[in-house]
């Protein structure tokens, strides 16, 4: 099947985690033998764009990414470029995307590979679960909605509804049956991340969780306050299978998440809604390294997987499941044997190399299946 992928790189070392994905995903089309035909447009966007334009993202770009079947970016933002009230100019892309085109789901797996390394002692039994973060509510719903008062008082508004919220626990649920259909071997859990002991949106949050619960009688439900969430991640994260949380909770979580894994390096993400998709690793454009070779591909290679995942499901189409699959599989090897690990996995290879080894991988992975 013919897919058309927007792909936006971006700022700092987004170009450069982008162009390894763009490989494996170059790669993992030959090696369908055809099968799988991906038509990949890179586009221009994030804090360069804005200096050069006024505009991180331009409309026709926007059109573009509307019309693609999925798009997958890198990374967009640098901290000095802002806006007069403060705010990045380059997190207009992400925020203009997701909210634009109701990419309300933000899926991001934390799974620790062996190889990887973690700084949780105890975590050789295992963590495999995935945070669902309710990406255009929540408190940053009011991204432009918040006021100052005279230099003195500043306010944000939590918004949470009761589609909004039914919608994102309906896409944790559905993970959580697919995720025991594919053979997880544990029975599937929902997670609710919440803090309905204190604020009223948190507890309508919780509410309607469980409504939803309600018609998943077959996957087991739980709630926990967000601030426990962080504690039990961290002790017992073997015991998780789906989280879901409100915008900021999952926003923070995933980094935490991420962090007894390997790092930002190792966390993939999808934001998808209904009708779109957009595929990136969950950190941002790390100034602090870009341009010099070291940057962690491996986030921006998982997302491509995730995306094939993606695509795959939603048009029945076996040959790009299957190509995601390898991606995965490759990336579990290049850890494995150590050969895809970049400094701040402890190893010593750069981009380039790490994105070799997954190469390699991959033309193996393809063989043996
Ligand atoms: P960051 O994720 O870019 O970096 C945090 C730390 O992790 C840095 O020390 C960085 O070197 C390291 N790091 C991140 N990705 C890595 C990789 N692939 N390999 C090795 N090390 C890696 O977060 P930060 O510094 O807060 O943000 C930098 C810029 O990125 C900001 O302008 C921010 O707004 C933007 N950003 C954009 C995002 C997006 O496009 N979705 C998401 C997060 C931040
Ligand atoms: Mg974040």
């Amino acid at each position: 099947m013919t897919f058309d992928i927007a792909v936006l790189p971006g700022d700092g070392i987004g170009p450069e985690v982008v162009g390894e994905a763009v490989r494996v995903l170059e790669r993992v089309a030959e090696l369908s033998g055809g099968e799988v035909d991906l038509r990949l447009e890179a586009f221009t966007v994030g804090a360069g764009a804005w200096r050069r334009s006024g505009e991180a993202i331009a409309d026709d770009v926007y059109a573009s990414c509307d019309a693609a079947d999925a798009i997958l970016m890198g990374a967009a933002g640098l901290p000095d470029a802002r806006h007069p009230d403060g705010r990045e100019a380059g997190t207009d892309v992400i925020f203009r995307l997701r909210f634009g085109l109701d990419l309300y789901a933000g899926i991001r797996p934390v799974r620790l590979y062996p190889g990887a390394p973690t700084p949780l002692r105890d975590a050789g039994v295992g963590i495999d679960y995935v945070i669902v973060r309710e990406n255009v509510e929540g408190l940053y719903a009011g991204r432009h909605g918040g006021s100052r008062v005279e230099g003195e008082v500043a306010a944000d508004t939590s918004i949470v509804t009761r589609a909004g919220t039914r919608r994102i626990a309906e896409t944790a649920f559905g993970l959580a049956e697919a995720r025991a259909e594919d053979g997880r071997g544990r029975p599937p859990l929902v997670t609710c991340v919440d803090k309905a002991n204190v604020l009223a949106s948190y507890a309508f949050f919780r509410e309607v969780a469980s409504e939803v619960a309600a018609r998943h009688p077959e996957v087991a439900f739980e709630a926990v306050y967000v601030d426990a969430a962080a504690l039990y991640l961290v002790q017992r994260p073997a015991t998780f299978d789906v989280l879901v949380a409100e915008n900021m909770f999952g926003d923070i979580l995933s980094d935490l998440g991420a962090g007894t894994v390997g790092g930002l390096g190792l966390a993939p993400s999808a934001d998808v809604g209904d009708a779109h998709g957009l595929f990136q690793a969950a950190h941002g454009s790390a100034p602090d390294i870009a341009g010099k070779g070291i940057a962690n591909p491996l986030a921006t290679i998982l997302s491509a997987g995730m995306m094939l995942d993606w695509l795959g499901r939603r048009r029945e189409d076996h040959a790009a499941l299957r190509a995601s699959v390898w991606i995965e599989d490759a990336v579990g090897a290049a850890l494995r044997d150590g050969s895809g690990l970049t400094g701040d996995l402890g190893g010593t290879a750069g981009t380039v190399e790490a994105g070799d080894a997954v190469l390699r991988a991959l033309d193996a992975v393809s063989a043996a299946a």
